[in-house]
C-alpha cells in the first residue's frame, strides 16, 4: 500500500477502505509516514469529506493507536459524559456526583482547560490537596465504592489524535467534521465506558458557532457510536452566554457547591437536570425522562449528591475543610465591579471575549505552558434579557494582577444592548439520539 495512493484517492473523492485508513493512522504514530503526507490527506478530507463508514474507521483506528481502557471490573453501566467546551462550563463537577447518587456510574476521564475554555481538571486542582492522577486499580475501586471518580487522561490515550490534531492546527485542517468527530470520539470510546452523554455547544463562546452546525456534529458522533455499539446521545446546549456566573477556577467550583446544594443559577440546573436525566436513562436506572429528572431534583434537595461530591474530593485527596466551608478558598486581592455605561435589554453576549478576558485575569492558559491562578476570574450579574440601567453592575472581576483596565474594557464590550425585550433561546435546544 503506498500513501500517495490514498491521498490521490481522497482528493478525487472516491471512498478509502478500512484498511487504507488504518495504514495511513499506523505509519502517522510509528512515524513512516511524514506530516506532509498526512497534512494533504486531511486537506482532500476538509474538501471532500468522509462517508459515514469511512468516519467509524478512522474513529477505531485512532482509539486503537494507544491503551483502549478496561472497565469491565466496575460494576453496572458506566456514563461518560463529554462537552465540546464552553465558558463556565462547570457542568461535571455537578453532574458526575448528582448521577452517581442516583445509581450510574461515571468513571471520567478530563482534560485542562486552553484558551477561552475552562478545564475539569484545572477547576479540580483549584481545591487543595486534590489529585488528578490515579493508579488504574484505585480509579476502579473509587468508582465501584462511591460511584464516581474524575481523573486525568492516560499518557498513551490515542496518540494519533495528539500527533494529528498539533498537525491539524497549523495546517487550517481543524474545521472539518468527520475530522472533530472521529477526533472526540476515539478518545472517549478509549476511555471504555458503555454509554456516552455529549453536550454539544454552540454559540459565541462554542467551537460551533449555531445550532446547525453543532447538529451536523452531534449527529455525525452519535452515528459513530452507534457503530461502535454504545449508547451515545447528544444534548445541543447554548453557548451565546457563559453557563452559570462564575468564570473561573476557585469560583466555579462555589458554583458548583451551590448547584450541588441546590441553591445554583438556573441555567446550570437545567442543563444538569436534562444531561442527568439523559444519563440515568443510559445507565437503564429508569426509562421515563420525568421519573429521572425527579430523582435528580430529590438528590440534589435531600443532600445525597453533595454527599457524594464530598466523598470523591476526600478520595482524591482533596482538603473538605474547603468544601465545608468555602470562604477558606479567600479571594483575589482585586475584587473590582465593572458597571454598565448603557441602559437597555441584552441582547448578545460575546461569550469568547469573556472567556479571554477571565484568562488574561490569570484564570486560564495562553499557552500550555501557562501557570493558572485559581482565585482569578469574572462573575457576571447580568445575562442575557436582564435590564440593565446605567450604572448597574455588569460583572465583577476578580484578579492579582496590578493592571486590569484592558479587561474591564473588554468585558464591558462583550455585552450588546437592545431597547427591545429579547428572545431568549433555551440553555438545551435539542437532544440527539
Ligand atoms: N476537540 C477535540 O477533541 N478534537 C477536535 O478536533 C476538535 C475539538
Amino acid at each position: 500500500m503506498q500513501m500517495t495512493d490514498i491521498i490521490l484517492k481522497k482528493r478525487n473523492n472516491e471512498e478509502l477502505l478500512k484498511d487504507e485508513i488504518s495504514y495511513f493512522i499506523d505509519g502517522y504514530v510509528k512515524g513512516t509516514i511524514p506530516d506532509y503526507q498526512v497534512s494533504a490527506l486531511l486537506m482532500a478530507i476538509v474538501f471532500n469529506g468522509m462517508s459515514e463508514k469511512e468516519v467509524a474507521a478512522l474513529t477505531f483506528a485512532m482509539m486503537n493507536s494507544g491503551d483502549v481502557i478496561d472497565l469491565t471490573s466496575i460494576s453496572g453501566i458506566k456514563v461518560d459524559k463529554h462537552s465540546t467546551g464552553g465558558v463556565g462550563d462547570k457542568t461535571s463537577l455537578v453532574l458526575g456526583p448528582l448521577v452517581a447518587s442516583c445509581g450510574a456510574k461515571v468513571a471520567k476521564m478530563s482534560g485542562r482547560g486552553l484558551g477561552h475554555t475552562g478545564g475539569t481538571l484545572d477547576k479540580l486542582e483549584s481545591i487543595p490537596g486534590f489529585q488528578v492522577e490515579e493508579s488504574r486499580n484505585k480509579f476502579i475501586k473509587q468508582v465501584n465504592e462511591i460511584g464516581m471518580a474524575i481523573v486525568g487522561q492516560s499518557a498513551n490515550l490515542v496518540p494519533a489524535d495528539k500527533k494529528m490534531y498539533a498537525l491539524r492546527d497549523v495546517t487550517g485542517t481543524v474545521q472539518s467534521v468527520p475530522l472533530i468527530a472521529s477526533s472526540i470520539m476515539s478518545k472517549k470510546l478509549a476511555t471504555g465506558s458503555d454509554a456516552i452523554c455529549l453536550d454539544v455547544k454552540f454559540g459565541s463562546g462554542a467551537f460551533c458557532k449555531d445550532s446547525k452546525e453543532a447538529k451536523i456534529l452531534a449527529t455525525a458522533m452519535v452515528k459513530i457510536g452507534d457503530f461502535m455499539k454504545k449508547d451515545t446521545r447528544a444534548l445541543l446546549t447554548n453557548m451565546d452566554q457563559p453557563l452559570g456566573k462564575a468564570i473561573g477556577n476557585i469560583l466555579e467550583v462555589k458554583e458548583a457547591i451551590e448547584t450541588l446544594k441546590g441553591e445554583g443559577p438556573q441555567d446550570l440546573i437545567e442543563l444538569c437536570l436534562q444531561a442527568g436525566s439523559v444519563m440515568l436513562m443510559q445507565a437503564k436506572i429508569t426509562d421515563n425522562q420525568k421519573e429521572a429528572i425527579e430523582l435528580l431534583k430529590k438528590n440534589l434537595k435531600n443532600g445525597k449528591a453533595f454527599e457524594v461530591f464530598k466523598k470523591f474530593v476526600k478520595y482524591q485527596k482533596g482538603d473538605l475543610n474547603y468544601i465545608e466551608d468555602t470562604s477558606k478558598f479567600g479571594v483575589a486581592e482585586n475584587v473590582i465591579e465593572v458597571k454598565s455605561p448603557f441602559a437597555g435589554y441584552i441582547a448578545k453576549i460575546d461569550t469568547q471575549n469573556l472567556g479571554l478576558a477571565a484568562m488574561n485575569l490569570g484564570a486560564g492558559r495562553e499557552k500550555k505552558e501557562d501557570k493558572i491562578d485559581y482565585q482569578a476570574g469574572i462573575i457576571i450579574e447580568k445575562k442575557c434579557g436582564d435590564y440593565v440601567e446605567v450604572g448597574d453592575i455588569l460583572a465583577v472581576l476578580h484578579t492579582n494582577h496590578k493592571e486590569y483596565n484592558d479587561e474591564i474594557r473588554n468585558i464591558i464590550e462583550s455585552f450588546h444592548f437592545k431597547n427591545e425585550k429579547v428572545d431568549l433561546i433555551p440553555i438545551v435546544y435539542d437532544i440527539i439520539y
